[in-house]
């Protein structure tokens, strides 16, 4: 069986004070949704704040973006194991707003995804089209080729431990949701392009679907036999709304 994920990319947002808010929020709620495993990926700035705040409860957190590199003269970048000080369980990979405003190609994308795991932080691999792609039918093409730079690397055995967020770029912040159908068709092609290589593993992998998520829509997500939880952008600003949408995975 695969736990329910719900983690919330807070993106560039937030203050100090308006985390302590937010996480205060998400732990009184927390218990009800037991059956869901929760994290918040802040910015790294406020990894500190967020471990000081979480660290005796059941939610999770990791950071948003890490360098492929273990250490040395690259200025403004934030290395695996600074994120391990502070305890991240994850670390997220690939986001499209990395890939496409950052210039991250699937080779870099790979290669954080290997540094990641070489020290135990676990990688949420971000993947999806951008609308060009979805109407030019390529959707699935795409999504093979993200995948396949991480297999070329690190093997089907790369994805042990890692979990896999299938994003299209047409529905993050537009408030453009996939529907149930076109996320479970995408969601069931990673999984059985992973099963031709190892089934046991392609089982137990948690595929995340992102995009314009929300209380309102997640119930009909989730309820799809291959989407596993939730990689929440706007929705996970907000308390009420968050705890909503692992309500509907309980
Ligand atoms: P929105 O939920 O704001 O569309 O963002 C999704 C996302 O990019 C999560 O990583």
């Amino acid at each position: 069986m695969r736990r329910k994920f719900v983690a919330g990319n807070w993106k560039m947002n937030g203050s100090a004070n308006s985390i302590r808010e937010l996480l205060q929020g998400i732990r009184e709620g927390a218990a009800e949704v037991a059956a869901v495993e929760l994290a918040v990926f802040p910015s790294f700035v406020y990894l500190g704040l967020v471990e000081q705040q979480l660290s005796d409860s059941s939610i999770g957190w990791g950071a948003q973006n890490l360098s492929e590199h273990a250490s040395g003269a690259h200025t403004g970048e934030v290395a695996g194991s600074m994120l391990q000080d502070f305890h991240c369980d994850y670390v997220i990979v690939g986001h499209s707003e990395r890939r496409t405003l950052y210039g991250e190609t699937d080779e870099i994308v790979a290669r954080k995804f290997a540094t990641a795991r070489k020290i135990g932080l676990k990688p949420i691999l971000c993947v999806g089209e951008t609308l060009q792609e979805r109407e030019q039918g390529v959707t699935e093409a795409v999504v093979e080729r993200q995948i396949k730079a991480v297999l070329d690397l690190e093997g089907i055995s790369g994805f042990a431990d890692a979990v896999i967020a299938y994003e299209p770029v047409w529905a993050i912040g537009t408030g453009r949701t996939a529907t149930a159908g076109q996320a479970q068709e995408v969601h069931a092609f990673i999984r059985a392009k992973l099963a031709q290589l190892d089934s046991a593993l392609a089982s137990q992998v948690r595929i995340l679907y992102g995009g314009s998520m929300k209380a309102a829509n997640a119930a009909e997500l989730l309820a799809m036999p291959d989407i596993d939880g939730g990689l929440i952008g706007g929705a996970s600003l907000e308390a009420k709304e968050f705890l909503a949408i692992a309500k509907a995975g309980c």
